[in-house]
């Protein structure tokens, strides 16, 4: 009896130490980033990385491919430069898999990554022969023998474009919050911002567009979409036939012969930002909104954006950024409890983008926003007769000097209700830890009755210890844990 139990213990040592060599075999070998993967390359995250665990390089070692991980635990592939924070691209940024030694990446033609605990499968669907990234940070499935592109990640930008990527019709820019989005329009580029959860893209508002001024080319019906690129000679082009421009958005650097790589990003701000690497950091080259008030949010919702005097609460409130404090429902049709803020010096930003109606006076605007459940504010100007109207929680309104321009929202009433509800929070999670704690106890218990009831078994026919697999991730957890 003793003996074999002697036995099992040696033998669990001799697993925990392999494991911890091939561990480290592992993690040599995956921080030393290649140029090149070619077909039978596997990879699994290497829990000493606590921010990016690089894997294929370019060849000015400028860029780097590899595991990103995000939020501590959550994994995603990406392409990063060292002077940038956020990468210049990211494998299906709706989704990511966990940093753990269940999740792998092979090469086998493919690009694919697997994490069963997070149901996780992505791959390019491809069968080429080589993985390579490419000095302007492009990521390349290419075939050998033809050395043709199989996939590319230009072909799916995140929130970022690269000097020469071609931006189509087909593709948008994200924000790396999910709340700005950039796309092409028949002949313009076009901001969006999300303004409700189940945003389809009639709900977004549109607060920036660049029309192509079709100074050298102009745009022809019937000839298809068109594209955007940036060009290195320091400019955002828009194309639709060839390589004459039907627009020409200038950035700093227009026509000055710079050595370095531009790129363009639409930021969590909702603005779009040109940076050039200069050869030590990535200095600002554009900006395609100059003005505060001109951004699609910037004082929360609620609020007011007045040009030179800055952020206020539309109720006159001087707590800016919680000008409202309840949460914004979704509409007003369920018969929420609601109050009303008149006042005048209101705008509705970006009206040029936004549609309106005619009504003769200011009671008439008001009452069709009034009587729509599912309208949450309206703005008037008595001295055009245009009414807008705010199909969506309101956001940062534009403020102005002329008290002639009136604006009515409609705000949810919380005061009584919002105590009730932290009140009903923290009997929940008091709940919450009863529970879980109850349950910890059960496993436990369960558990010990479990290995008692096991080793009388091993010990009744000498088996070892549990499945192999099993043993061996255990062990690593433990390896991992004593690595943090
Ligand atoms: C690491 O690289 C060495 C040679 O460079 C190789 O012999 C070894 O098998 C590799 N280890 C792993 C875990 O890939
Ligand atoms: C990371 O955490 C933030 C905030 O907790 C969350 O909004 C976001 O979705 C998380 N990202 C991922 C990829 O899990
Ligand atoms: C760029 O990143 C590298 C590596 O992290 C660092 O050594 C270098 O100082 C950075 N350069 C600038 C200008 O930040
Ligand atoms: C690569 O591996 C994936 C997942 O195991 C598999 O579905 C796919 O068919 C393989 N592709 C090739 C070209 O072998
Ligand atoms: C990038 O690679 C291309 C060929 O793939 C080459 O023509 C170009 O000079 C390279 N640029 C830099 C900055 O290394
Ligand atoms: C972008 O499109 C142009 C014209 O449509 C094409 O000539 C060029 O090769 C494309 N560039 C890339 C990087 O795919
Ligand atoms: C890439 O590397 C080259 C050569 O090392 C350097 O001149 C260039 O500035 C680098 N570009 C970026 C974007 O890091
Ligand atoms: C806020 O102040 C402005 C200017 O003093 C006034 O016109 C407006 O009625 C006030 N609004 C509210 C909701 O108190
Ligand atoms: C304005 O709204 C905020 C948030 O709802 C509230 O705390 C404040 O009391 C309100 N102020 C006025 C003057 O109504
Ligand atoms: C608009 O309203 C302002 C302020 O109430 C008033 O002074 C002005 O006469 C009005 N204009 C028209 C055309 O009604």
């Amino acid at each position: 009896m003793e003996g074999l139990r002697l036995n099992s213990v040696i033998r669990f040592l001799f697993l925990f130490v392999f494991f911890v060599y091939s561990h480290k075999l592992l993690q040599v070998n995956a921080s030393e980033p290649v140029l090149e993967l070619t077909k039978g390359f596997e990879a699994k995250p290497d829990s000493s990385f606590n921010s990016f665990q690089p894997l294929l390089t370019d060849p000015n070692g400028n860029f780097s491919f590899g595991f990103l991980r995000i939020n501590g635990s959550r994994l995603s592939l990406a392409v990063t430069h060292p002077n940038l924070t956020d990468p210049l691209w990211v494998f299906d940024p709706t989704r990511s898999a966990s940093w753990s030694h269940k999740t792998k990446l092979i090469f086998n033609g493919s690009l694919v990554i697997t994490d069963p605990s997070s149901r996780v499968e992505w791959s390019t669907h491809t069968n080429g022969d080589r993985l390579v990234l490419r000095n302007d940070s492009n990521l390349q499935v290419v075939k050998s023998s033809s050395s043709s592109v199989e996939w590319e990640s230009f072909d799916f930008p995140r929130n970022t474009l690269v000097e020469n990527q071609n931006f189509t019709s087909a593709m948008a820019l994200v924000s790396s919050n999910g709340l700005y989005s950039m796309r092409l329009g028949s002949d313009f580029i076009g901001l969006y911002a999300k303004v409700r959860e189940d945003s389809d893209s009639d709900s977004q508002q549109f607060y920036y567009k660049r029309s192509a001024l079709q100074a050298k080319a102009r745009v022809k019906d019937g000839s298809g979409p068109i594209l955007a690129r940036i060009n290195p000679n320091g400019y955002l082009g828009m194309y639709q036939i060839g390589n004459t421009p039907i627009d020409v958005e200038k950035f700093s650097s227009f026509q000055k012969p710079v050595n370095g790589l531009l790129i363009l990003r639409l930021e969590s701000d909702g603005n779009l930002r040109g940076y050039l690497w200069d050869g030590s950091q990535w200095a600002l080259n554009y900006e395609a909104i100059h003005q505060t008030c001109d951004l699609p949010n910037p004082c929360g919702p609620y609020s007011l954006c007045t040009p030179g005097s800055g952020c206020s609460c539309l109720n006159n409130s001087t707590v800016i950024g919680e000008c409202s404090n309840a949460a914004t429902p979704v509409d007003f049709c369920g018969g929420e409890k609601m109050t009303e803020i008149r006042r005048g010096g209101v705008e509705m930003p970006f009206k040029e983008l936004v549609d309106h109606k005619t009504t003769s006076s200011l009671g008439e605007c008001e009452e069709m926003c009034v009587e729509d459940c599912k309208c949450f504010g309206s703005v008037y100007n008595n001295g055009s007769g245009f009414c807008y109207l705010v199909n969506y929680p309101v956001r940062t309104m534009l403020g102005v000097a002329d008290p002639g321009k009136m604006g009515y929202f409609k705000v949810r009433e919380s005061v009584g209700k919002k105590k009730s509800r932290v009140g009903l929070t923290v009997g929940m999670s008091v709940i919450a830890v009863i529970a879980l704690v109850l349950t910890v106890a059960m496993v436990y218990v369960g558990f010990r009755i479990w290995s008692r009831e096991k080793r009388d078994l091993e010990e009744d026919n000498g088996l070892s210890p549990g499945p192999y697999k099993n043993l061996g991730s255990d062990s690593f957890r433990s390896v991992e844990m004593s690595r943090r």
